[in-house]
């Protein structure tokens, strides 16, 4: 599979990555088929996981999806020590909500939890997860800094930030990679310029929610103009959008999640998918409701 450049002082991955967090949250698989669904990517190829410790159902359970990663790394006869995993703080899971806590000293023990929940002395990854309202930017990222500094994390990412938050922070320490949401439904990284800036920085861009999240993917196969490029292809809807995210830039690696083999292995394939110029104008100019 082709592979993209995860940011600087990051190693490259797939272009496609593997998103853990429907194998943790709400209607998650049994863990045993969990570990399956993320073998079959493995198997496939993909060298990125992302996780999160807040993937779970509350706060009595943070770290189930990193527990999980963890397992399914340890059980795979492949080369684990080629598989890249991303993870993040500074979010809680109060009575299954979400809410931020990027507090520097919540931020510092939240990693510690990781590195245990991941059975690692260093995350190759570990992106700010959002920027909590209640705390400076600065405040957070310095926290990230020092963990840094200590061994702790080899590379530092941002999740859910602007281009003016992306400045600010990487004049505190290097930032590796961006993790913002892009999909046909949802284009504020596009538009907002976030994707262009991280683009001529070398700054990787991971794609969230890549084929619109767990309620709107489910219209993809009945959109008339994906449905009719899936069609000529001989390819799923799926396949078509995450090809169109993976083109809007060269530093774009899509993340989407799968609960079944199936839906992994598709998004794997994705990877393989040219659309041509006029596809791509469809797409841009088709419209996508969130009805
Ligand atoms: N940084 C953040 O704030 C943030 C927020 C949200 C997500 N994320 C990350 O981004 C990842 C992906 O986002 P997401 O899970 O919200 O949304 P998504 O990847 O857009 O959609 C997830 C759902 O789409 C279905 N799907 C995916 N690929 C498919 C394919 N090729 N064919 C058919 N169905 C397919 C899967 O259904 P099944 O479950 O039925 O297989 C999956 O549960 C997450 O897992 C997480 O790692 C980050």
């Amino acid at each position: 599979m082709e592979e993209r450049s995860l940011g600087p002082g990051a190693p490259d991955v797939t272009c496609v990555g593997f998103g853990g967090m429907p194998l943790s949250v709400a209607a998650r698989p049994d863990p045993r088929e969990s570990v399956r669904v993320l073998h079959a990517a493995l198997d496939a190829g993909m060298t990125l996981i992302d996780t999160a410790d807040v993937y779970c159902l509350g706060d009595d359970d943070i770290g189930h999806n990193e527990r999980l990663v963890a397992k399914a790394l340890r059980e795979w006869t492949g080369d684990a020590d080629r598989i890249v995993v991303a993870t993040k703080g500074g979010m809680t899971r109060p009575a299954g909500g979400w809410d931020s806590d990027a507090r520097p000293e919540r931020l510092r023990a939240a990693c510690e939890a990781s590195l245990k929940a991941l059975g690692t002395d260093v995350i190759d990854l570990y992106q700010l997860h959002r920027v909590d309202p209640e705390v400076p930017l600065e405040d957070s990222v310095g926290a990230l800094a020092d963990l840094k500094a200590e061994g702790k994390i080899r590379a530092v990412g941002l999740s859910n930030v602007s281009v003016s938050e992306i400045r600010r922070a990487s004049e505190i320490v290097r930032i590796s990679s961006v993790q913002n949401r892009l999909s046909p439904f949802f284009r504020e990284a596009l538009e907002g310029g976030v994707v262009d800036y991280t683009e001529g920085e070398g700054i990787g861009f991971l794609a969230y929610s890549p084929v619109g999240g767990g309620r709107l993917n489910l219209k993809l196969p009945d959109h008339p103009i994906v449905a009719s490029i899936a069609r000529e292809k001989g390819i799923s809807a799926h396949a078509v959008v995450l090809a169109w995210v993976l083109g809007k830039a060269p530093n774009v690696i899509v993340i989407p999640g799968a609960r079944t083999t199936a839906h992994a292995l598709d998004s794997v394939a994705a990877a393989d998918v040219r659309l041509t110029p006029g596809e791509v104008k469809a797409i841009d100019e088709a419209e996508f409701s969130l009805a």
